[in-house]
């Protein structure tokens, strides 16, 4: 299948041409999918993407122009695509649905234990040999609650970690998964329960119409003062100017994220040039109590190995005139 392969970032091509193999004729673009780069897809059967494309209506339709039968997202996430149009334009869409839950539930620890034992700060002085440990005091999470909001994929193995850790569990979820309450002793509560009681909640749902915005004021409001929240779902799953204000009064102890609510153009690029006027992203970066990575939480080899082999396995199953298992246009 020619495939133009959009957002193309030097550390995943070698994985991709490895899994790909000659099997697909594979062109790598650099600029992601936007209504500017669409017509760069004429004549292509397939286009892959990622989490920084856009894909609504206006540009399915343009690629259904242009011969587009096919979308290979790279990611998990599918809320950047406009599923219900794609398959009314018989376009076929697939993800890889799981290709290392370890290495998103491990970055969420990794944000939680940086933020709570203020590793970044304790670098920093060390590296000017200032050895003092003034203000780096955190918390043991030995017995603290944690509440798992979201216990799918990634949110499972959060709850595994988070148990070797000695903590209580809280989770919220639409579909229960008995087992990690009989394994891990997890607890099940609405959500407004699990706020009230966790000392640290961290998200793990996709962003739909309805967890957008699910973390606003009315929760923070009945969350425990000094909560730390960590977010590597996606960014609009918080009310971001909620999020600050309780950050700013100190109701929110912490706030570790991989994801921001507007991060499209924004994460990806280097802007350290010229730098862009986001005042919301700004006062985050900003606060003492912050740390933030650039959706990087599934960074790791294994995960690129699996996202290259699931993503030419959909275009492979295409090719053959068969449907993937990982087709998200079945489902509507
Ligand atoms: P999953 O589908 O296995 O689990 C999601 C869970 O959320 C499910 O148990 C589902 O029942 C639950 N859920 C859905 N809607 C809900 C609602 N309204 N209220 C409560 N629970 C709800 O997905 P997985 O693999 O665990 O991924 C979760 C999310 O993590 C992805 O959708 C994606 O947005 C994000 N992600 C972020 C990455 C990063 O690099 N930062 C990488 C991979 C995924």
């Amino acid at each position: 299948m020619k495939t133009l392969i959009y957002s193309a970032r030097a550390f995943e091509i070698p994985y991709l041409k490895n899994a790909n193999n000659n099997k697909h004729k594979l062109i790598f673009h650099k600029k992601s999918l936007s209504e500017d780069t669409v017509q760069d897809a004429k004549d292509f059967d397939a286009i892959s993407i990622y989490s920084a494309d856009k894909a609504d209506f206006s540009i399915l339709k343009q690629l259904q122009q242009f011969g587009v039968g096919h979308i290979a997202l790279r990611s998990a996430g599918y809320d950047n695509v406009a599923l219900s149009s794609a398959k009314k334009l018989a376009i076929k869409v697939a993800n890889v649905p799981a290709y290392s839950p370890f290495a998103v539930a491990e970055h969420s620890v990794c944000l939680l234990l940086a933020l709570n034992r203020k590793l970044l700060k304790a670098q920093a002085r060390i590296k000017r040999y200032n050895f003092k440990l003034d203000s780096l005091t955190g918390f043991d999470l030995n017995k603290k609650t944690v509440g798992i909001i979201g216990t799918g994929a990634i949110g499972s193995v959060m709850v595994k970690i988070m148990h070797g850790f000695g903590c209580n569990l809280l989770g919220y979820d639409i579909v229960e998964d008995q087992t990690l309450c009989d394994t891990y002793n997890l607890k099940y509560l609405s959500l407004s329960e699990l706020c009230e009681q966790s000392d640290i909640i961290t998200l793990h749902v996709p962003l739909t119409a309805e967890t957008h915005h699910l973390i606003d004021s009315n929760l923070i409001k009945q969350m425990k003062p000094g909560v730390f929240i960590i977010n590597t779902a996606r960014g609009a799953v918080l009310n971001t100017e909620a999020i600050i204000k309780g950050l700013e009064e100190n109701s929110i102890g912490g706030l570790g994220m991989d994801v921001y609510e507007h991060e499209r153009g924004l994460f990806f690029k280097d802007h350290s040039q010229n730098i862009p006027e986001d005042m919301l992203f700004k006062k985050l970066n900003e606060l003492p109590n912050v740390i933030i990575t650039g959706h990087q939480a599934f960074l790791t080899k294994e995960a690129l190995m699996n996202i290259a082999d699931t993503t030419i396995y959909n275009l492979t199953c295409w090719s053959k005139g068969q449907s993937t298992e990982n087709e998200l246009t079945t489902e509507i």
